[in-house]
């Protein structure tokens, strides 16, 4: 997608020097764009376990090329196959709630359990990670392509007048390695020259609609509006919102999903005021091995200073103010499930499907037990 009318993914080879993984450091924006470079395992699980690169595809490719560069690390160690094994470990332990982590560490795993030497091993992680890589980014150009009809329905009927959109947390481009997952069908919308609006749930404690999404759709071109957390509610009961996409960062196999917290109350209100609230999400947000998200799927705990400090500009400067009494304790969840009967749908590379586990195993049918 576009920073400054310039194409960029959120993660890259470095082109002259293939032991440099490059992403955008998001702690900076929407205020600074800064590149990091990812030069060791121990760099790159700093930088998913503190949110320099967020966002459960974007997390996934990040852990590819972090076994990337442990094959390059492994090369001076004496035992590779248990250097490999524990920097699967550190990976996996940097963030617990998105499966795309442990989907994109047990695929290097796998692709390297099947050679030998330690040149071939780097061959191969570097392959299977700009695989990786380069599958999320189509799949979700294809949620895109798929997602967009819903849109396009919602339009007609409202005879080409705007569509209004209501998103939580960042689900777009920056959580992913290009598109989106809930922002492709807008993106592909707008594309397509249908009118469309996008409310932005600011997304607390750390903002990611509010610095993130709107980032984003400002630099597409996308009319957004950013709102307070609490607002959504408000809007649909009057009739300001056609629709609801988010992401997920985990979907069990009967369709529940986990996403950034406060998901859940915003698809009880859209259910009550009969707004159709839908999940975009790619096949490695599946985990398929779980049914209920409620009892099943683990929610990250994070830091409770997230809830007590906000970081914004001042005077030009990115500082950190303190909002709540210094002595009052804070606790910080970081994702809720939204159960499958509240999700009218969910949208994935392959098509659009109910939340159950029958209709979404007609679009994985290799996943039948
Ligand atoms: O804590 P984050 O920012 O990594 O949270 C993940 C998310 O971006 C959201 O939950 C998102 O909607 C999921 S889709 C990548």
């Amino acid at each position: 997608m576009k920073v400054e009318g310039k194409n960029y993914r959120t993660i890259w080879l470095n082109e002259n020097d293939n032991a440099i993984v490059s992403v955008i450091d998001q702690r900076f924006l929407p205020h600074q764009f800064v590149i990091e470079n990812l030069t060791s395992v121990n760099k790159t699980c700093v930088a998913i376990a503190d949110m320099h690169i967020r966002g459960a595809g974007l997390i996934g490719a990040s852990a590819g090329y972090g076994m990337y560069l442990a094959t390059l690390e492994a090369k001076n160690k004496k035992n590779v196959d248990e250097y490999l094994k524990q920097s699967a470990i550190k990976l996996k332990a940097t963030r617990p709630t998105a499966v795309n982590l442990e989907y994109a560490v047990n695929r290097q795993l796998q692709a390297l359990s099947k050679v030998k030497s330690i040149d071939e091993k780097i061959f191969v992680a570097k392959q299977t990670a700009l695989l990786i890589a380069y599958e999320d980014a189509d799949y979700c150009r294809r949620i895109g392509e798929h997602g967009v009809s819903i849109i396009e329905q919602i339009s007609k009927n409202k005879k080409g007048d705007l569509v209004n959109i209501l998103t939580h947390c960042n689900a777009g481009w920056l959580a992913f390695v290009d598109y989106g997952s809930a922002t492709a069908p807008i993106y592909e919308a707008q594309k397509r020259g249908i009118k469309v609006h996008v409310y932005v749930d600011e997304t607390r404690p750390r903002n990611q609609g509010a610095s993130l999404t709107a980032w984003e759709l400002l630099q597409q071109g996308i009319p957004h509006t950013v709102i307070a957390d609490n607002t959504g509610g408000h809007l649909m009961q009057h009739g300001m919102v056609d629709m609801v996409i988010t992401g997920s960062d985990r979907v069990t196999r009967s369709g529940d999903a986990a996403n950034k917290i406060g998901t859940y109350l915003k698809a009880l209100a859209a259910k009550d005021n009969n707004i159709p609230f839908y999940v975009a999400l790619p096949s490695s947000t599946f985990d398929w091995k779980i049914k209920d998200g409620r009892k099943d799927i683990e929610i990250e705990k994070r830091n409770p200073d997230e809830v007590k400090y906000m970081q914004g500009l001042c005077d030009g400067e990115l500082k950190t103010i303190l909002v709540t009494p210094l002595n009052s304790p804070a606790v910080n969840y970081g994702f809720d499930v939204t159960p499958a009967r509240l999700i009218t749908g969910l949208i994935t590379e392959r098509g659009i499907c109910k939340a159950n586990e029958k209709d979404i195993l007609k679009l994985f049918p290799e996943q039948k037990q």
